[in-house]
């Protein structure tokens, strides 16, 4: 028998690419590849990278580097190591990635994984390999599910990827090039891949998608069904405790979104819903395709529906033609909303998107000083969230031990870690903890007595 081969993937960027890699190794797990801990170990390398931003696909190559010196160490103790790039960096720059890094055997799209075997069996034999040809086939059909060992060691929460690629070609962003035009899965199959998940001990699966909220995917009566219908008919699966989805549209919340937040109890009170900016001028020149008016009203609907909401968001600052007053409209917004967290970024032009070849382009110095504000002002938003957390009860999901012995972490409704003095028996568990301190970044909790009363978990401001 030969040796199982190694494999190690190194995953970059967004949840669907951690998504991603999980399917790659199951994939090519009955090929007879283990994965490996140790990058030094292993016989394939696979980088699933991220286009994003010019910072993460950079990383790419600085990465690539590293793998130069790690094929010349495998080849000196008679090792052979295949170097594969995934994703998007392989979508959008192809056979680019060989002629700069002569190390890469094999460059596949983010649509063309589940043909792996085959690719890298032709990487072998006949040396550098290019798949990036959007495929005719659906790669959910020929993926393989993963086995229950492998979802076990993945710990208690799943992503499932329930939508891909984007229509909305907002002027700044590479994903609808890199991941291609809107497509749903049909519910049947995200129920089964679900039903999979809970069976080998998942409790909280987030149903993911670069535009999730648009999912439109063929539901069992052969209508097409909404997210939020999509999300009721999950609720119902036994075994899953908790839901979330990621990441949503402003555009995109339709009542029944709405009301699966008032309904449905596994739905988390949490909602990332990226806004990008808080002025009128700006989203329009970043075809947004809502105001800032909009926005507020989607995040009131959901708050009538759900008191106990918080919301999360993303920001650009420094698109091209942001002035002063303009970043001061998105600095209020974020007073106005009273963001649990955000991630913030310094615009960074990509090749082949409008906004790259606007004329009006923001110097560095002010996007860095813009971007110094705007993270002071989320710290001071986000401290305040866990500071009103403080002697309240929550139901925490304990995902693995903590950093100190006895202690086990897990998630708040919000998404914020909790440590917690408990025996590594309950990782799986949910159970109520009253928070009793704030750190860095986490917050710390006690088992609490008595099960949570629905009221201590109000979160408005
Ligand atoms: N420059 C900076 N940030 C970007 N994002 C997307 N494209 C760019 C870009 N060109 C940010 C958006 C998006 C998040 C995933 O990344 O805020 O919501
Ligand atoms: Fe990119 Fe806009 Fe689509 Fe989000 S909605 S993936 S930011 S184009």
């Amino acid at each position: 028998m030969t040796r199982p081969r190694k494999l190690y993937v190194k995953s970059f960027g967004c949840q669907m690419n951690v998504y991603d890699s999980h399917r790659m190794a199951d994939m090519l797990a009955p090929e007879g590849f283990a994965e490996t801990a140790h990058i030094e170990d292993a016989d394939l390398v696979i980088l699933n990278t991220c286009h994003i931003r010019e910072k993460a696909a950079d990383k790419v190559y600085s990465e690539l580097g590293r793998m130069r010196a790690l094929k010349a160490a495998a080849a000196r103790d008679g090792r052979r190591l295949t170097v594969a790039v995934a994703g998007c960096v392989a979508q959008a720059e192809g056979e680019e990635i060989i002629r700069r890094a002569p190390v890469v055997d094999l460059v596949v799209g983010p649509q063309n994984y589940h043909r792996l075997p085959g690719l890298l069996a032709r990487a072998e034999r006949e040396g550098a390999v290019v798949d990036t040809e959007f495929p005719v086939e659906d790669k959910f059909d020929i993926l393989r599910a993963p086995s229950r060992a492998a979802t076990r060691a993945r710990g208690v929460g799943a992503f499932v990827t329930v939508q891909e690629g984007c229509d909305k070609f907002c002027t700044f962003c590479v994903v609808p090039y890199t991941r291609g035009a809107e497509v749903s899965r049909p519910v049947i199959k995200i129920v089964a891949e679900v039903e999979r998940l809970a069976d080998a001990g998942v409790r909280e699966v987030t149903l993911i998608g670069q535009n999730v909220n648009a999912y439109h995917g063929e539901g069992p009566d052969g209508a097409a069904w909404t997210l939020g219908r999509l999300l009721e008919r999950v609720a119902e699966l036994p075994g899953i405790a908790r839901l979330r989805y990621t990441t949503s549209h402003p555009c995109d919340m339709e009542a029944s979104l709405v009301a699966a937040h008032r309904d449905l109890p596994s739905l988390m009170p949490y909602l990332h819903l990226p806004v990008q900016s808080g002025s009128d001028r700006i989203l329009a020149r970043m075809n947004r395709r809502h105001t800032r008016a909009d926005y507020l009203k989607a995040i009131a609907r959901m708050r009538a529906a759900q008191p106990k909401m918080a919301f999360s968001s993303d920001f650009i600052v420094g698109f091209p033609g942001e002035s002063e007053e303009d970043f001061r409209a998105t600095l209020s917004l974020l007073d106005e909303v009273g963001y649990a967290g955000a991630f913030s970024f310094k615009y960074s032009p990509r090749p082949g998107t409008p906004a790259a070849d606007m004329p009006d382009q923001v110097p560095e110095a002010v996007k860095s000083e813009r971007l110094y504000r705007l993270q002071a002002a989320i710290d001071r938003h986000q401290a305040a969230f866990n500071a009103r957390c403080l002697g309240r009860s929550f139901e925490v999901l304990f995902e693995k031990t903590g950093r100190h012995a006895g202690q086990i972490v897990g998630r708040s409704p919000y998404l914020q870690p909790v440590q917690v003095m408990a025996p590594a028996i309950m990782i799986g568990d949910i159970a109520a903890v009253t928070i009793t301190d704030l750190g860095a970044n986490s917050l710390f909790g006690a088992l609490a007595e008595t099960r949570i009363d629905a009221d201590a978990m109000l979160m408005e401001a």
